[in-house]
């Protein structure tokens, strides 16, 4: 009974049923060609391209927006090999206790850190720079890309072309660009355009973040997240400057990167994004007095 129905169905509307399942076939194998296409290494894909569950989808947005840059459209090739080989991690294990001693020691060395402004001219051992900026290049960076330069300047002569490059334009910042809010919010640290400190340290170390590599063949290969890979490094740096008893301050030398990068030679792709000068504080150094937040005001334990 159920057998002749069947029959009968298909005999009758075999037209409608085929009208429902060719286009059905047609939208897989149209479906299947666009994935398998989608399957090449990921060495080779845009990161645009990754699926949503692939490891490597948090780099998909991850184009900078640094409107500074000129980003580069051609096609990523690999980075690194694909057959890269994993090696063992080699730990140093503490216990509990040196943990927890340890971390205060660490946190004391660091809130003692200031941004110091007046600086001794008393020479620092150049190995100690060089050990400071090696430090700053073990942080992490998006997909290992390294996209930081430290020009360390010790010559004289260009410390004082920077400083003049620096002043002319913190002229003007103060003037007119900053406005009169952020000029008054400024008041605290005591500072106007004038920055003594460029000559008087011993170096002055300018961080310039790169969007992007230009290869052998003259390709440009994005660095993803270059500007967050940079400010982490730019953090450890700090860290290594305080851990050997000198002083910095961070500074933004606002519509100054130019000059300074065309100055320092460096190629049009490295953007200047801070100039710190490092050395030893001036004897009579003062810094503004002020207070950081309690630990319960930054940070949540749920
Ligand atoms: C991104 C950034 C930009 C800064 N720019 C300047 C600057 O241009 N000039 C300056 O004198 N200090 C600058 N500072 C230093 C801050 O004023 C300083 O960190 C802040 O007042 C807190 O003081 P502390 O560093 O002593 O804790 C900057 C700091 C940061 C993190």
């Amino acid at each position: 009974m159920a057998e002749s129905f069947t029959v009968h169905f298909v005999a009758n509307y075999w037209r409608h049923i085929l009208g429902i399942i060719l286009p059905l076939l047609i939208l897989y194998v149209i479906r299947s060609f666009f994935t398998r296409k989608r399957d090449t290494p990921e060495t080779n894909r845009s990161p645009s391209e990754l699926p949503e569950e692939h490891p490597l989808a948090e780099f998909r947005d991850a184009q900078p927006t640094d409107k500074d840059s000129d980003l580069p459209t051609a096609p990523l090739s690999p980075l690194h090999a694909e057959d890269t080989e994993q090696m063992p991690y080699v730990h140093v294990k503490h216990t509990e206790e040196e943990m927890i001693q340890r971390s205060q020691e660490f946190y004391k060395l660091m809130n003692n850190r200031r941004s110091v402004r007046m600086f001794s001219q008393q020479p620092v051992p150049i190995e100690v720079i060089r050990n400071i900026v090696h430090t700053a290049g073990t942080a992490p960076s998006g997909a290992h890309t390294e996209p930081w330069t430290f020009a360390v300047v010790q010559d004289a002569e260009i410390k004082s072309k920077i400083r003049e490059i620096v002043e002319k334009e913190e002229y003007i910042n103060y003037d007119r660009r900053m406005g009169d809010k952020w000029v008054q919010e400024l008041q605290f640290v005591n500072t106007n355009y004038e920055k003594p400190y460029l000559d008087e340290a011993p170096y002055l170390i300018v961080v310039l973040k790169k969007p992007f590599r230009i290869g052998p063949d003259g390709t440009k290969h994005v660095h993803y997240y270059y500007e967050i890979s940079t400010a982490i490094s730019t953090g450890i740096l700090i860290a290594a400057i305080q851990n050997v008893g000198l002083v910095t301050v961070t500074t933004t030398p606002m519509n100054a990167g130019v000059a300074i990068r065309e100055l320092l030679g460096r190629p049009e792709h490295e953007k200047v994004m801070l100039l710190l000068p490092v050395g030893y504080p001036a004897p009579d150094a003062t810094v503004p007095s002020i207070k950081r937040k309690p630990l319960n005001d930054i940070m949540v334990l749920k």
